[in-house]
Protein backbone atom coordinates (compact mmCIF):
# COMPACT_ATOMS: atom_id res chain seq x y z
CA UNK A 1 0.00 0.00 0.00
CA UNK A 2 1.33 3.30 -0.59
CA UNK A 3 1.98 5.77 1.96
CA UNK A 4 1.53 9.62 0.73
CA UNK A 5 2.49 12.34 2.55
CA UNK A 6 0.36 15.62 2.01
CA UNK A 7 2.46 18.89 3.92
CA UNK A 8 0.04 21.38 4.10
CA UNK A 9 -3.35 19.75 3.57
CA UNK A 10 -5.47 21.66 5.91
CA UNK A 11 -5.27 24.56 3.23
CA UNK A 12 -6.88 25.61 0.11
CA UNK A 13 -4.92 23.72 -2.62
CA UNK A 14 -3.96 20.63 -0.26
CA UNK A 15 -7.42 20.11 1.26
CA UNK A 16 -8.56 19.88 -2.24
CA UNK A 17 -5.63 17.67 -3.44
CA UNK A 18 -6.38 15.39 -0.37
CA UNK A 19 -9.84 14.72 -1.34
CA UNK A 20 -8.89 14.50 -4.67
CA UNK A 21 -6.97 11.37 -3.82
CA UNK A 22 -9.73 9.67 -1.73
CA UNK A 23 -12.16 9.89 -4.73
CA UNK A 24 -9.86 7.51 -6.03
CA UNK A 25 -10.50 3.68 -5.62
CA UNK A 26 -6.49 2.31 -5.47
CA UNK A 27 -5.55 1.71 -1.84
CA UNK A 28 -3.95 4.05 -0.52
CA UNK A 29 -2.64 5.63 3.22
CA UNK A 30 -2.65 9.67 3.52
CA UNK A 31 -0.50 11.43 6.32
CA UNK A 32 -1.70 15.07 6.67
CA UNK A 33 0.69 17.26 8.48
CA UNK A 34 -0.02 20.75 8.82
CA UNK A 35 0.37 23.46 11.50
CA UNK A 36 -2.94 24.87 11.21
CA UNK A 37 -1.55 28.65 10.98
CA UNK A 38 -4.39 31.14 10.36
CA UNK A 39 -4.54 30.11 7.09
CA UNK A 40 -5.56 26.36 7.66
CA UNK A 41 -8.78 24.94 8.72
CA UNK A 42 -9.47 21.75 9.63
CA UNK A 43 -12.71 22.63 8.28
CA UNK A 44 -11.74 21.99 5.12
CA UNK A 45 -10.73 18.43 5.67
CA UNK A 46 -14.89 17.61 7.23
CA UNK A 47 -16.22 14.06 5.92
CA UNK A 48 -12.71 13.43 4.87
CA UNK A 49 -10.11 13.25 7.66
CA UNK A 50 -12.30 10.50 10.04
CA UNK A 51 -11.70 7.80 7.44
CA UNK A 52 -9.22 4.82 8.35
CA UNK A 53 -6.96 5.53 5.36
CA UNK A 54 -6.47 9.13 6.47
CA UNK A 55 -4.34 9.95 9.38
CA UNK A 56 -4.12 13.87 10.50
CA UNK A 57 -1.11 14.69 12.39
CA UNK A 58 -0.79 18.84 13.59
CA UNK A 59 2.75 20.19 13.34
CA UNK A 60 5.22 21.87 11.87
CA UNK A 61 7.56 20.65 8.82
CA UNK A 62 10.25 22.28 10.58
CA UNK A 63 10.11 19.93 13.57
CA UNK A 64 12.97 17.34 12.91
CA UNK A 65 12.00 15.46 15.95
CA UNK A 66 8.19 15.18 14.50
CA UNK A 67 9.79 14.28 11.04
CA UNK A 68 11.05 11.76 11.96
CA UNK A 69 8.40 9.99 13.41
CA UNK A 70 6.13 11.01 10.42
CA UNK A 71 8.25 10.51 7.46
CA UNK A 72 9.52 6.68 7.78
CA UNK A 73 7.51 4.48 5.39
CA UNK A 74 6.33 7.31 2.95
CA UNK A 75 6.74 6.71 -0.09
CA UNK A 76 5.77 10.24 -1.52
CA UNK A 77 5.89 13.61 -0.21
CA UNK A 78 3.45 16.42 -1.62
CA UNK A 79 4.57 19.67 0.18
CA UNK A 80 2.22 21.92 -0.18
CA UNK A 81 2.82 24.10 3.43
CA UNK A 82 3.98 27.33 2.95
CA UNK A 83 3.23 30.64 3.82
CA UNK A 84 1.40 31.91 1.19
CA UNK A 85 0.04 35.51 0.79
CA UNK A 86 2.70 37.89 -0.88
CA UNK A 87 0.45 41.17 1.49
CA UNK A 88 1.31 39.26 4.87
CA UNK A 89 5.17 38.53 3.41
CA UNK A 90 5.42 42.28 2.77
CA UNK A 91 4.14 43.55 6.09
CA UNK A 92 6.31 40.53 8.03
CA UNK A 93 8.83 38.20 6.38
CA UNK A 94 9.82 36.04 8.75
CA UNK A 95 7.71 33.66 9.21
CA UNK A 96 8.04 33.12 5.10
CA UNK A 97 11.99 32.06 5.23
CA UNK A 98 11.36 29.86 8.15
CA UNK A 99 8.83 27.76 6.60
CA UNK A 100 9.07 28.46 3.16
CA UNK A 101 12.90 27.97 2.87
CA UNK A 102 13.69 26.41 6.13
CA UNK A 103 10.91 23.79 6.49
CA UNK A 104 11.40 22.84 2.89
CA UNK A 105 15.10 22.21 3.73
CA UNK A 106 14.23 20.16 7.13
CA UNK A 107 11.39 18.07 4.93
CA UNK A 108 14.10 17.64 2.18
CA UNK A 109 16.41 16.43 4.42
CA UNK A 110 14.06 14.08 5.78
CA UNK A 111 13.07 12.72 2.83
CA UNK A 112 16.47 11.90 1.76
CA UNK A 113 17.09 9.98 5.10
CA UNK A 114 14.52 7.84 4.92
CA UNK A 115 14.71 7.20 1.31
CA UNK A 116 11.26 8.39 0.18
CA UNK A 117 10.66 7.86 -3.49
CA UNK A 118 9.73 10.89 -4.65
CA UNK A 119 9.00 14.42 -3.51
CA UNK A 120 6.81 16.91 -5.02
CA UNK A 121 7.64 20.72 -4.36
CA UNK A 122 4.48 22.80 -4.90
CA UNK A 123 5.72 25.61 -5.95
CA UNK A 124 4.79 29.04 -7.85
CA UNK A 125 4.81 31.10 -10.89
CA UNK A 126 5.92 34.20 -8.94
CA UNK A 127 9.33 32.92 -8.22
CA UNK A 128 9.67 33.92 -12.60
CA UNK A 129 9.14 37.40 -11.33
CA UNK A 130 7.00 39.63 -13.61
CA UNK A 131 6.94 39.77 -17.36
CA UNK A 132 5.20 42.25 -20.08
CA UNK A 133 4.76 40.19 -23.49
CA UNK A 134 5.37 36.53 -23.71
CA UNK A 135 4.85 33.33 -21.51
CA UNK A 136 7.15 31.92 -18.59
CA UNK A 137 8.66 28.61 -19.72
CA UNK A 138 10.66 26.14 -17.20
CA UNK A 139 13.71 27.21 -18.39
CA UNK A 140 13.47 31.06 -17.39
CA UNK A 141 15.80 32.35 -15.09
CA UNK A 142 14.23 32.86 -11.08
CA UNK A 143 13.94 36.43 -10.70
CA UNK A 144 10.95 36.96 -7.07
CA UNK A 145 9.81 40.37 -6.37
CA UNK A 146 8.36 40.01 -2.81
CA UNK A 147 9.87 38.55 0.29
CA UNK A 148 6.90 35.60 -0.64
CA UNK A 149 8.25 34.36 -4.37
CA UNK A 150 11.67 34.95 -2.99
CA UNK A 151 11.40 32.33 0.25
CA UNK A 152 9.97 29.80 -2.48
CA UNK A 153 12.27 30.77 -5.01
CA UNK A 154 14.43 29.60 -2.28
CA UNK A 155 13.21 26.31 -1.62
CA UNK A 156 12.76 26.12 -5.65
CA UNK A 157 16.90 25.84 -5.37
CA UNK A 158 16.74 23.82 -2.23
CA UNK A 159 15.09 21.30 -3.97
CA UNK A 160 17.00 21.15 -6.70
CA UNK A 161 20.42 21.20 -5.27
CA UNK A 162 19.62 18.08 -3.05
CA UNK A 163 18.31 16.38 -6.56
CA UNK A 164 21.85 17.41 -8.19
CA UNK A 165 23.44 16.56 -5.17
CA UNK A 166 22.39 13.91 -3.55
CA UNK A 167 20.34 12.20 -6.37
CA UNK A 168 16.89 12.79 -4.25
CA UNK A 169 14.08 12.03 -6.79
CA UNK A 170 12.39 15.36 -6.45
CA UNK A 171 10.12 17.70 -8.77
CA UNK A 172 8.37 20.77 -8.88
CA UNK A 173 5.24 22.41 -9.99
CA UNK A 174 5.13 25.93 -10.48
CA UNK A 175 1.49 27.12 -11.03
CA UNK A 176 -0.01 30.31 -11.75
CA UNK A 177 -2.85 31.80 -9.22
CA UNK A 178 -5.54 29.26 -7.83
CA UNK A 179 -8.95 29.83 -7.15
CA UNK A 180 -11.81 27.87 -6.19
CA UNK A 181 -14.06 26.92 -3.07
CA UNK A 182 -12.37 26.88 0.38
CA UNK A 183 -9.81 29.91 -0.32
CA UNK A 184 -8.98 32.47 2.58
CA UNK A 185 -11.11 35.43 1.79
CA UNK A 186 -7.60 37.25 2.42
CA UNK A 187 -6.83 36.69 -1.05
CA UNK A 188 -7.94 38.79 -4.11
CA UNK A 189 -11.26 36.71 -5.30
CA UNK A 190 -12.51 35.25 -2.48
CA UNK A 191 -12.17 38.83 -0.72
CA UNK A 192 -14.01 40.33 -3.55
CA UNK A 193 -16.33 37.86 -3.19
CA UNK A 194 -17.08 37.86 0.06
CA UNK A 195 -17.27 41.64 0.64
CA UNK A 196 -19.53 41.82 -2.43
CA UNK A 197 -21.86 39.22 -0.44
CA UNK A 198 -21.45 42.02 2.84
CA UNK A 199 -21.64 45.02 0.79
CA UNK A 200 -18.36 46.62 1.70
CA UNK A 201 -16.24 47.72 -0.63
CA UNK A 202 -13.80 46.15 -2.89
CA UNK A 203 -10.45 47.28 -2.54
CA UNK A 204 -8.34 46.97 -5.79
CA UNK A 205 -4.60 47.94 -5.92
CA UNK A 206 -3.47 50.63 -8.43
CA UNK A 207 -4.66 51.29 -11.86
CA UNK A 208 -6.44 47.28 -11.51
CA UNK A 209 -4.79 46.33 -14.98
CA UNK A 210 -2.24 43.97 -13.26
CA UNK A 211 -2.87 40.17 -15.05
CA UNK A 212 -2.77 36.96 -13.58
CA UNK A 213 -3.36 33.22 -15.32
CA UNK A 214 -5.95 32.14 -13.31
CA UNK A 215 -6.48 28.04 -12.80
CA UNK A 216 -9.31 26.80 -10.99
CA UNK A 217 -8.17 24.29 -8.17
CA UNK A 218 -9.31 21.11 -9.31
CA UNK A 219 -7.26 21.64 -12.58
CA UNK A 220 -3.88 22.70 -10.45
CA UNK A 221 -4.84 19.23 -8.40
CA UNK A 222 -5.06 17.28 -10.91
CA UNK A 223 -2.08 18.47 -13.03
CA UNK A 224 0.51 17.90 -9.64
CA UNK A 225 -1.14 14.61 -9.43
CA UNK A 226 -0.28 13.73 -13.26
CA UNK A 227 3.45 15.45 -12.41
CA UNK A 228 3.61 13.56 -9.37
CA UNK A 229 3.13 10.19 -11.14
CA UNK A 230 4.64 11.17 -14.76
CA UNK A 231 6.68 13.49 -14.63
CA UNK A 232 9.98 13.13 -15.16
CA UNK A 233 12.76 13.50 -11.94
CA UNK A 234 14.83 16.20 -11.29
CA UNK A 235 12.17 18.39 -14.05
CA UNK A 236 10.34 21.63 -13.18
CA UNK A 237 6.74 21.86 -14.07
CA UNK A 238 4.54 24.96 -15.31
CA UNK A 239 0.73 24.53 -14.71
CA UNK A 240 -1.18 27.28 -16.37
CA UNK A 241 -4.78 27.19 -17.69
CA UNK A 242 -3.96 30.26 -20.05
CA UNK A 243 -6.47 32.20 -18.91
CA UNK A 244 -5.02 35.80 -18.13
CA UNK A 245 -7.14 38.66 -16.77
CA UNK A 246 -6.99 41.88 -15.54
CA UNK A 247 -8.05 42.37 -11.75
CA UNK A 248 -10.58 44.97 -12.85
CA UNK A 249 -12.05 42.00 -15.62
CA UNK A 250 -12.42 39.63 -12.23
CA UNK A 251 -13.56 42.71 -10.19
CA UNK A 252 -16.33 43.85 -12.89
CA UNK A 253 -17.04 39.88 -12.89
CA UNK A 254 -17.45 39.56 -9.19
CA UNK A 255 -20.03 42.71 -8.93
CA UNK A 256 -22.29 40.93 -11.67
CA UNK A 257 -22.48 37.28 -10.31
CA UNK A 258 -23.35 38.80 -6.89
CA UNK A 259 -25.23 41.32 -8.06
CA UNK A 260 -23.78 44.09 -5.76
CA UNK A 261 -23.49 47.64 -6.13
CA UNK A 262 -20.95 48.61 -8.45
CA UNK A 263 -19.70 51.21 -6.78
CA UNK A 264 -18.40 49.20 -4.45
CA UNK A 265 -15.38 49.03 -6.56
CA UNK A 266 -12.45 51.04 -4.85
CA UNK A 267 -8.95 51.65 -6.13
CA UNK A 268 -6.88 52.35 -3.26
CA UNK A 269 -2.96 52.88 -3.18
CA UNK A 270 -0.88 49.78 -5.53
CA UNK A 271 0.80 47.02 -3.59
CA UNK A 272 4.57 47.78 -3.20
CA UNK A 273 6.86 45.93 -5.61
CA UNK A 274 3.30 45.00 -7.32
CA UNK A 275 4.23 42.24 -10.47
CA UNK A 276 2.74 43.46 -13.38
CA UNK A 277 2.11 40.27 -15.22
CA UNK A 278 2.38 36.87 -14.94
CA UNK A 279 1.77 34.21 -17.58
CA UNK A 280 2.96 30.36 -18.22
CA UNK A 281 3.41 28.36 -21.25
CA UNK A 282 2.34 24.84 -19.96
CA UNK A 283 3.61 22.83 -22.84
CA UNK A 284 5.55 20.71 -20.90
CA UNK A 285 2.63 19.44 -18.71
CA UNK A 286 0.15 18.71 -21.37
CA UNK A 287 2.83 16.51 -23.03
CA UNK A 288 2.21 14.35 -20.16
CA UNK A 289 -1.58 14.06 -20.73
CA UNK A 290 -3.09 17.38 -18.81
CA UNK A 291 -5.77 19.43 -20.00
CA UNK A 292 -7.74 22.17 -18.03
CA UNK A 293 -12.03 21.24 -17.18
CA UNK A 294 -12.72 24.96 -16.49
CA UNK A 295 -13.02 28.10 -18.26
CA UNK A 296 -12.23 31.24 -16.14
CA UNK A 297 -16.07 31.92 -16.56
CA UNK A 298 -16.88 28.35 -15.38
CA UNK A 299 -14.81 28.54 -12.34
CA UNK A 300 -15.90 32.22 -11.35
CA UNK A 301 -19.15 30.75 -11.56
CA UNK A 302 -19.04 28.01 -9.48
CA UNK A 303 -16.75 29.61 -7.00
CA UNK A 304 -19.34 32.59 -6.41
CA UNK A 305 -22.19 29.80 -6.21
CA UNK A 306 -19.96 27.79 -3.47
CA UNK A 307 -19.21 31.40 -1.23
CA UNK A 308 -23.09 32.24 -1.40
CA UNK A 309 -23.81 28.67 -0.11
CA UNK A 310 -20.91 28.80 2.35
CA UNK A 311 -21.47 31.30 4.19
CA UNK A 312 -20.61 29.99 8.11
CA UNK A 313 -17.37 28.73 6.55
CA UNK A 314 -15.92 31.82 5.60
CA UNK A 315 -17.84 34.37 7.88
CA UNK A 316 -16.04 32.07 10.47
CA UNK A 317 -12.57 32.84 9.13
CA UNK A 318 -13.10 36.31 8.94
CA UNK A 319 -14.04 37.14 12.17
CA UNK A 320 -10.64 36.02 13.83
CA UNK A 321 -7.85 37.55 13.78
CA UNK A 322 -8.48 38.51 10.03
CA UNK A 323 -10.20 41.92 11.10
CA UNK A 324 -7.11 43.36 12.94
CA UNK A 325 -5.04 42.61 9.76
CA UNK A 326 -8.06 43.72 7.26
CA UNK A 327 -8.16 47.33 9.26
CA UNK A 328 -3.89 47.30 8.92
CA UNK A 329 -3.88 46.52 5.29
CA UNK A 330 -7.31 48.14 3.67
CA UNK A 331 -8.34 50.71 6.55
CA UNK A 332 -6.24 54.02 5.62
CA UNK A 333 -5.98 52.96 1.99
CA UNK A 334 -9.77 52.97 1.82
CA UNK A 335 -10.27 55.99 3.51
CA UNK A 336 -8.35 57.81 1.31
CA UNK A 337 -9.50 56.87 -1.86
CA UNK A 338 -12.58 58.07 -0.42
CA UNK A 339 -11.75 61.34 0.71
CA UNK A 340 -10.01 61.63 -3.33
CA UNK A 341 -13.41 60.96 -4.76
CA UNK A 342 -15.63 63.01 -2.61
CA UNK A 343 -13.13 66.23 -3.53
CA UNK A 344 -13.98 65.37 -7.29
P1 LIG B 1 -2.79 28.18 2.12
O1 LIG B 1 -2.20 29.37 2.77
O2 LIG B 1 -4.26 28.10 1.92
O3 LIG B 1 -2.37 26.86 2.93
C1 LIG B 1 -1.10 26.64 3.45
C2 LIG B 1 -1.20 25.53 4.48
O4 LIG B 1 0.12 25.27 5.00
C3 LIG B 1 -2.09 25.88 5.68
O5 LIG B 1 -2.97 24.81 5.95
C4 LIG B 1 -1.11 26.08 6.83
O6 LIG B 1 -1.65 25.75 8.10
C5 LIG B 1 0.02 25.14 6.42
N1 LIG B 1 1.32 25.52 7.01
C6 LIG B 1 1.89 26.76 7.02
N2 LIG B 1 3.07 26.72 7.65
C7 LIG B 1 3.27 25.43 8.01
C8 LIG B 1 4.33 24.74 8.67
N3 LIG B 1 5.42 25.39 9.11
N4 LIG B 1 4.22 23.41 8.86
C9 LIG B 1 3.12 22.73 8.44
N5 LIG B 1 2.08 23.34 7.83
C10 LIG B 1 2.16 24.66 7.61
O7 LIG B 1 -2.01 28.02 0.75
P2 LIG B 1 -2.48 27.46 -0.67
O8 LIG B 1 -3.01 28.58 -1.46
O9 LIG B 1 -3.28 26.24 -0.47
O10 LIG B 1 -1.05 27.07 -1.29
C11 LIG B 1 -0.52 25.77 -1.14
C12 LIG B 1 0.82 25.72 -1.83
O11 LIG B 1 0.67 26.05 -3.20
C13 LIG B 1 1.85 26.72 -1.28
O12 LIG B 1 3.10 26.09 -1.25
C14 LIG B 1 1.84 27.85 -2.28
O13 LIG B 1 3.08 28.51 -2.33
C15 LIG B 1 1.54 27.11 -3.56
N6 LIG B 1 0.85 27.89 -4.60
C16 LIG B 1 -0.32 28.53 -4.33
C17 LIG B 1 -0.98 29.21 -5.35
C18 LIG B 1 -2.27 29.93 -5.11
O14 LIG B 1 -2.74 30.63 -6.02
N7 LIG B 1 -2.91 29.81 -3.97
C19 LIG B 1 -0.43 29.23 -6.64
C20 LIG B 1 0.79 28.58 -6.87
C21 LIG B 1 1.40 27.89 -5.84
O1 LIG C 1 0.78 33.29 -8.91
C1 LIG C 1 0.63 32.34 -7.88
C2 LIG C 1 0.47 33.05 -6.57
O2 LIG C 1 -0.80 33.66 -6.60
C3 LIG C 1 0.62 32.15 -5.35
O3 LIG C 1 1.91 31.63 -5.31
C4 LIG C 1 0.32 32.93 -4.06
O4 LIG C 1 0.35 32.05 -2.95
C5 LIG C 1 -1.06 33.54 -4.18
O5 LIG C 1 -1.33 34.34 -3.04
C6 LIG C 1 -1.18 34.39 -5.44
O6 LIG C 1 -0.40 35.62 -5.35
P1 LIG C 1 -0.99 37.00 -5.91
O7 LIG C 1 -0.32 38.11 -5.23
O8 LIG C 1 -1.03 37.01 -7.39
O9 LIG C 1 -2.52 36.80 -5.41
P2 LIG C 1 -3.52 37.77 -4.62
O10 LIG C 1 -4.81 37.04 -4.51
O11 LIG C 1 -2.95 38.34 -3.38
O12 LIG C 1 -3.70 38.97 -5.66
C7 LIG C 1 -4.11 38.75 -7.00
C8 LIG C 1 -4.09 40.09 -7.72
O13 LIG C 1 -5.11 40.94 -7.15
C9 LIG C 1 -2.79 40.85 -7.57
O14 LIG C 1 -2.53 41.56 -8.77
C10 LIG C 1 -3.05 41.83 -6.44
C11 LIG C 1 -4.53 42.14 -6.62
N1 LIG C 1 -5.26 42.44 -5.37
C12 LIG C 1 -5.18 41.58 -4.34
C13 LIG C 1 -5.84 41.81 -3.15
C14 LIG C 1 -5.74 40.84 -2.00
C15 LIG C 1 -6.06 43.59 -5.28
O15 LIG C 1 -6.16 44.37 -6.24
N2 LIG C 1 -6.73 43.81 -4.12
C16 LIG C 1 -6.65 42.98 -3.05
O16 LIG C 1 -7.29 43.28 -2.00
Amino acid sequence: MKKILVTGGAGFIGSCFVKMLLKRKSRKHIVILDKLTYAGNIKNLEGYIDRDCVEFVKGDICSTRLLDNVVPGVDIIYNFAAETHVDRSILKGASFVRTDVMGTYTLLQKALEYKVSRFVQVSTDEVYGSLDKGKFSENDPIEPNSPYSASKSGADLLVRAFYKTYGLPAIITRSSNNYGPFQHPEKFIPLFITNALEGKPLPIYGDGKNVRDWIYVEDNCRAIDIVGRRGKIGQVYNIGAAEEKENVYIARKIIKFTGADKNLLTFITDRPGHDRRYALCARKLKSLGWKKEYTFNKGLGKTVKWYQENKEWWQEVKRGSFKKYYRKMYGKRIAASREEKAKK
